[in-house]
């Protein structure tokens, strides 16, 4: 292989323990931090994500608060409660955990959840502050990819970021955390005609469409950074990214693995965000 692996558990895990020093500090002021986890209903998957930032808060001493609720829980109900967690001066993230069921209205649940505790940075107005640069709250899986590049100690002013994919939640703040960084950036999609095109001239590549094989090895520039966003299964049913690892592992110069990239990353990044809202609030 002539790529150096980019270890995101051990990134993560120094990460989580710097959020516990700054958690304990806060705790003994009297502020310890706190984060609203919602579930509502009882997809598997999400169970499983939802235990887990439980347990990394207990780990950072971060005080989390699971709430969970039927399918069927009303839409009205939910919104309620986000309101009186608006209001919790001890709580300093609320978190409500996606899909939820069809009948509720993913955008009037997160446009509820107040701008000064969006850790999800999921709502439009944190969505506006990454586009203007203000302070705010990055979605945490692009804070954590662009937290895993630095690692590779590469200057991003000048360089080409391509982005495949553009979701919401990943693709276009990508670009913009890429682009804050002073790269040249460009974001393909399923309208782009020659993916490989531009991503044979970029220095770094972000992939994040949620298919396999998306990027290739002819598909890479030697000495490239490729990060991986994916998360599939392959035919025997193990867990892979959208990037052809094996083959583009001997053409990058730095590549995320998948698992211990990007996942635990982003459930790093969640913590990083719940912590500095709570010094942010006990700083007022
Ligand atoms: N479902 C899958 N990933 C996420 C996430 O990062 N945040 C929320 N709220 N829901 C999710």
């Amino acid at each position: 292989m002539a790529a150096q692996l980019i270890d995101g558990n051990a990134l993560a895990k120094s990460i989580r323990a710097e959020i516990g020093e700054r958690a304990a500090a806060l705790t003994a002021r009297g502020h310890q931090p706190g984060l609203a986890v919602i579930l509502v209903g009882d997809d598997p998957a999400s169970q499983v994500y939802v235990k887990h930032k439980v347990n990394d808060c207990a780990g950072a001493g971060i005080r989390s608060v699971l709430e969970t609720y039927p399918a069927d829980y009303a839409e009205a109900a939910l919104l309620a409660r986000i309101a009186a967690l608006n209001a919790d001066p001890t709580i300093h993230g609320i978190l409500v955990q996606m899909p939820l069921p069809r009948h509720i209205n993913p955008h009037r649940v997160i446009e509820a959840i107040s701008v000064a505790k969006d850790v999800d940075g999921f709502s439009t107005l944190s969505a506006g502050e990454l586009m203007t640069g203000l302070p705010g709250f990055r979605p945490c899986t692009p804070y954590g990819c662009m937290k895993l590049i630095e690692t590779t100690g590469i200057d991003l002013r000048g360089k080409h970021a391509v982005v495949i994919g553009r979701s919401n939640t990943v693709g276009k703040p990508m670009a913009l955390l890429l682009l804050q960084a002073n790269a040249t950036v460009s974001i393909c999609h399923s309208g782009t005609r020659d993916i490989g095109a531009l991503t044979r001239e970029a220095d770094v590549v972000v992939a994040a469409v949620g298919k396999r094989n998306v990027l290739t090895a002819a598909m890479v520039k030697p000495g490239a950074v490729v990060i991986d966003v994916g998360m599939n299964r392959n035919d025997d049913g193990k867990l892979c990214g959208d990037v052809d690892f094996a083959g583009v592992s001997q053409v990058a110069g730095w590549i995320t693995p998948v698992p211990g990239g990007v996942g635990p990353m982003t459930r790093a990044m969640l913590l990083v965000n719940t912590l500095e809202s709570a010094e942010r609030a006990a700083a007022r």
